[in-house]
């Protein structure tokens, strides 16, 4: 009989030697680890076995390991936060999971209830809790990876898989406050394409990213904007979703981004950006896109001072302002307000994700562990 995956059969090792906890001011995005690490094995004959908990620590895999040659691999990311009760809260996992899944589908490797996998992580979380570090902009980054660990060349079926989680105690992104970005507008390589996997978060629509972005960077720009198509529609941002906001002639303002339509990845922060504009802007003033929009709207309309404002969303950053794109040779300034780094929705955003990340709002988007 096949066994699904169970949380009350979880076995827990603790390490023998707990780590120093680091001061926040020497965290470093995903550098140091908690002391424990979920890990869960799965077989095509038996399921998923019993979870267990146990010290951080490296793994063993057959070199032959489906994982090692075909891109057997997916991961997530999200947070815990602690709150101002010092209680822990993680931010959406739900979203997490249910893409986590979508995600395993994709590529032949297991799913899971997504139920069972929340309170697993919760379990690995609270274990570890003195990891987590206090104030504004600080988290744990927790990340959820599967992988197919069958042994052998041939190209199939993993009919085994390792899920495991680790934890990375993280501040915010940018140390001394938001610091906008300039933005190489890439056509050249192609992030994503319909009928691909860009909707999806395996490891393998990373490594390619990283070419492109060194070459932006050897002219000067952080991050690539992704392009898409002879329209030149604007995708994503490096690892983030895009969002920018134009002024129309009558005074309204619009909030631009990309469709859902297969090749934009389904950002947990993405999703919250949205519902929280459609709550909070005045819909008089505003309105809110999930709609195409190229690189030539955004150069044309800058040259009519239409341009607002431009951001990217995701986990590990929450919102990162753009000041800057590069594209056909010209350079479209992005406005910021004055002497700051960051455009007004830019602000306000970050700022009311924040409410619900650390419990001062109570939502169903925010679980206390
Ligand atoms: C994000 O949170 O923006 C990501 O895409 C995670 C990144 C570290 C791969």
């Amino acid at each position: 009989t096949m066994s699904k995956l169970d949380r009350s059969l979880l076995k827990v090792t603790k390490t023998a030697a707990p780590k120093a906890k680091l001061p926040n001011s020497e965290l470093v995005f995903g550098q140091s680890f908690t002391d424990h690490m979920l890990a869960i094995e799965w077989d095509a004959s038996k399921g998923w076995s019993a979870p267990e908990i146990k010290p951080y620590g490296p793994l063993t895999l057959d070199p032959s390991s489906c994982v090692f040659h075909y891109a057997f691999e997916l991961f997530e990311g999200l947070k815990a936060y602690r709150d101002d009760q010092n209680r822990v809260r993680m931010f959406r996992p739900d979203l997490n999971m249910k893409r986590m899944n979508k995600s395993a589908e994709r590529i032949c490797l297991p799913t899971f209830d997504s139920e069972e996998l929340i309170g697993l992580i919760g379990d690995l979380v609270k274990l570890d809790q003195d990891f987590i570090p206090v104030g504004k902009g600080y988290s744990l980054y927790i990340r959820p990876t599967l992988i197919g660990t069958t042994a052998g060349l041939g190209v199939g079926i993993p009919d085994k898989a390792l899920l495991f989680v680790i934890c990375s105690p993280v501040g915010p992104y940018y140390k001394t406050g938001f610091k906008a970005v300039r933005l190489e507008a890439t056509d050249y390589a192609t992030r994503a394409w319909p009928g691909g996997v860009g909707d999806k978060k395996l490891g393998a629509n990373y490594a390619p990213c990283i070419r492109p972005q060194l070459d932006a960077a050897s002219r000067g720009y952080q991050q690539n904007l992704w392009l898409f198509g002879p329209e030149g529609n604007v995708t994503e941002v490096g690892t983030m979703n895009f969002f920018v906001v134009f002024k129309n002639a009558d005074g309204t303002k619009e909030l631009v981004t990309a469709p859902l339509d297969g090749t934009i990845l389904e950002g947990v922060t993405r999703d919250s950006v949205l519902a929280l504009a459609r709550e909070k802007l005045n819909p008089a003033e505003w309105t809110i896109s999930e709609r195409y929009c190229t690189i030539k709207e955004i150069a044309d309309r800058s040259d009519i001072g239409e341009l607002v404002e431009a951001f990217g969303s995701g986990t590990a950053a929450v919102v990162s302002p753009i000041k800057e794109i590069g594209w056909n040779g010209k350079q479209i300034q992005v406005p910021l307000l004055p002497n700051e780094q960051f455009g007004e929705l830019t602000k306000n955003v970050n700022d009311w994700i924040a409410d619900y990340q650390y419990g001062r709002i109570e939502s169903d988007w925010s679980r206390i562990v």
